[in-house]
């Protein structure tokens, strides 16, 4: 990779067993949630890529013993300092493009009472809203957070403050923003419900509980969750299963490269994130799920993923919190797929690290592909062919790795600009894909 630009040459199948790195969202929890237990939390296959260590360095700047992220095979040892313990930095805490560390750190910060804590990132974090989680904080549980725009855009002020608990209906479904107001609950002094228009996943309830917090799920669906504060959480064991999200990349190429056959080796299958297996299913891919099982709290298995005959596919509003991430790279397969597929409930997706129904709409026009492009989401008539091109991630990780599955199966070389944002969520994926595709 030169200036974080790569070529992609097509014409090659995917082949091979792949362990997909650790899952994203239970990453940051571990590090988030062993950081405030008491005692040693150990976590077995953490994702060591730039969001994580966002996180990690965000809490070493508030007193945190974290061993090194970078070890491979190492587990990380995060030494709590309990429900209280977190010092004021003494600089402003730098969240890179990670959005779930500045969320979710708003939520643990608010309640953090007499100290006072700077929130920034990149270029990409300092346009995300964060209104959807300083609002409901300081209007319902009495947190004082500013911020430009209102309190919607970093840098942030965090004034931590004793909060109240209360009952939250949220806006969106968000995990981000359910987690931030749980993390908060725990420093109320009342009990603390979230109510969601749909459930998003449930990472932090599991994790939570595992902890030791008093939380109960309830409501139709999982909707509502409600913590009672005083309990203190316990560090333990972890171990993050491999992040379908980053499976969903393979999944996808290997369904629409001929001649391709891999197998993901312990993919997370949390029922709150395997849309993609079920728009798979409607695909008629080929795609097995074998050795189910339950690793600490969370249930796996490894997924088999053969070529063949794709039909189009269907996403409307209450299955997109459960692959709201993997939308780029199932409107690649939708190119794919005989018929026409229809996104719609998506809009979501134009307020994460880029505005990604515009940026796919555009790179994938570059290649030659119709896309139409409506206020929430795309629709995609299939199969088309598609000419190799000049593409650009435009620094977002997903749709670099969108990019390159489609790029292997367009006619003729792809260079792609902003390849290194893949390690973002993915590192070592080029390498991945080049030795897959030598296989
Ligand atoms: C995440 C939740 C999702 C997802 C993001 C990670 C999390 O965001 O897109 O990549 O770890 O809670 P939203 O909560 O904004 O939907």
């Amino acid at each position: 990779m030169e200036g974080g630009s790569i070529t992609i040459e097509p014409g090659c199948s995917l082949r091979g067993e792949v362990m997909v790195p650790g899952d994203k969202s239970i990453s940051h929890r571990a590090l988030l949630f062993g950081a405030i237990a008491e005692g040693t939390t150990t976590i077995h296959g953490l994702l060591t890529a730039a969001d994580p260590c966002s996180t990690a360095d965000c809490l070493r700047a508030m007193g945190v013993n974290i061993s090194p992220l970078g070890t491979k095979d190492q587990p990380v040892v995060v030494e709590g300092v309990g429900l209280d313990g977190l010092q004021e930095p003494e600089d402003v805490l730098n969240c890179g493009n990670s959005g779930t560390t500045m969320r979710l750190l708003m939520g643990l910060l608010a309640g953090c009472r007499g100290r006072h804590f700077f929130l920034t990132g990149d270029a990409s974090l300092r346009q995300r809203p964060m209104a959807r989680v300083s609002r409901p904080l300081c209007r319902s549980m009495g947190a004082n957070i500013s911020g430009r725009d209102n309190g919607n855009l970093a840098p942030l002020a965090v004034n931590g403050c004793q909060l109240r608990g209360g009952t939250i209906g949220t806006s969106v479904a968000s995990a981000q923003v359910k987690s931030a107001l749980l993390l908060a609950g725990l420093m109320a002094n009342g009990s603390v419900s979230v109510i969601e228009p749909i459930r998003s996943r449930d990472h932090s309830e599991r994790m939570l509980k595992a902890f030791g917090a008093d939380l109960q799920v309830t409501g139709d669906h999982g909707r509502h969750v409600r913590l009672n504060p005083g309990q203190p959480l316990q560090g333990q064991e972890i171990v993050v299963p491999g992040d379908i999200s980053s499976a969903a990349f393979w999944l996808v190429g290997a369904a629409i490269t001929p001649g391709s056959r891999l197998r993901l080796l312990q993919v997370g299958l949390n029922p709150t994130r395997t849309g993609v297996l079920e728009v798979l299913q409607t695909m008629g891919a080929q795609v097995q799920v074998e050795r189910q099982r339950q690793i600490v709290g969370e249930p796996v298995g490894d997924l088999l993923v053969r070529h063949g005959p794709l039909g189009p596919f269907s996403i409307g509003p209450e299955l997109v919190p459960r692959l709201v991430d993997e939308i780029p790279i199932l409107a690649v397969a939708a190119l794919f797929a005989q018929g026409t597929s229809q996104i719609s409930g998506a809009g979501e997706l134009r307020v994460k690290e880029t505005d990604r129904l515009a940026v796919m709409t555009r790179q994938l026009k570059a290649m030659g592909a119709v896309v139409e492009e409506t206020a929430d989401g795309l629709v995609i008539q299939g199969p088309q062919k598609l000419q190799g091109a000049q593409l650009d991630s435009e620094a977002d990780h997903r749709v670099a790795m969108s990019l390159a599955l489609a790029a292997l199966n367009a006619h003729g070389p792809s260079p792609i600009d902003g390849a290194d944002a893949a390690g973002v969520s993915y590192p070592g994926f080029w390498q991945q894909l080049q030795q897959l595709g030598s296989n």
